[in-house]
């Protein structure tokens, strides 16, 4: 029996029927069994503020820490909002930084999606994500970023994926996530 590997979707977009949370969501049609996956709600995570967290993390925050926290790894979906990152991801990963909390995030494998209206597939802010990811000393993966440009015609009205190309390249993101997993717990074990 493998072991179980636990992996957890943020989605960088609140909007009922984003995108982004569509595509995390068609991620369940392409896990291994070993894999279990949950996506985690960034909507009651309060504006970063030192004075709040010197009280304490809030309570709102503290519950996606302990989700990640259980995590062996991450898949970031993030829209492009005027070229960068939207405010509400930027501001949650924020939270995830700070000292007290960031041992949840620490090296992990993260996988990164961005899905965008137009043909360029919120490139500019995966960049960035990229940048930021590692800047927070998680370990993003490079060359297995899941971009879904024009993404309206790629789901059904219900939000139901309908690219077999996108949903080929989200099966290879799972297996390189899945991957650096098991090495890094090689790595571990053999520490
Ligand atoms: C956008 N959109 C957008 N798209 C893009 O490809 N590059 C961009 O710079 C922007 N800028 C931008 C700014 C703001 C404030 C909004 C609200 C939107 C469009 C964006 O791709 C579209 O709204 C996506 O559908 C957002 O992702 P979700 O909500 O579907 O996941």
């Amino acid at each position: 029996m493998e072991n179980t590997i636990r992996l957890v979707g943020i989605s960088g977009s609140l909007r009922h029927t984003s995108h982004n949370t569509s595509t995390l969501r068609a991620v369940k049609e392409v896990l291994p069994e070993n894999v279990e996956y949950e996506i985690l709600d960034l909507a009651h995570v309060p504006f970063y503020n030192q004075d709040v967290e010197s009280v304490g993390i809030p309570e709102a925050v503290q519950q996606l820490v302990d989700q990640l926290a259980q995590a062996d790894a991450i898949v970031v979906a993030s829209p492009e909002y005027n070229g960068m990152i939207p405010g509400v991801l930027k501001n949650a990963l924020d939270w995830f930084s700070r000292p007290s909390v960031r041992a949840a995030i620490d090296g992990k494998p993260v996988g990164l999606i961005g899905a965008s209206l137009s043909p360029n597939a919120a490139a500019r802010a995966n960049k960035q994500l990229f940048t930021l990811l590692t800047n927070m000393r998680t370990a993003p993966q490079e060359g297995s970023e899941v971009l879904v440009g024009e993404a309206t015609a790629k789901f059904s009205p219900d939000g139901k994926l309908i690219d077999a190309e996108i949903l080929s390249k989200l099966q290879k993101l799972v297996e390189k996530l899945v991957e650096a997993v098991e090495a890094k717990n090689t790595v571990e074990v053999a520490a």
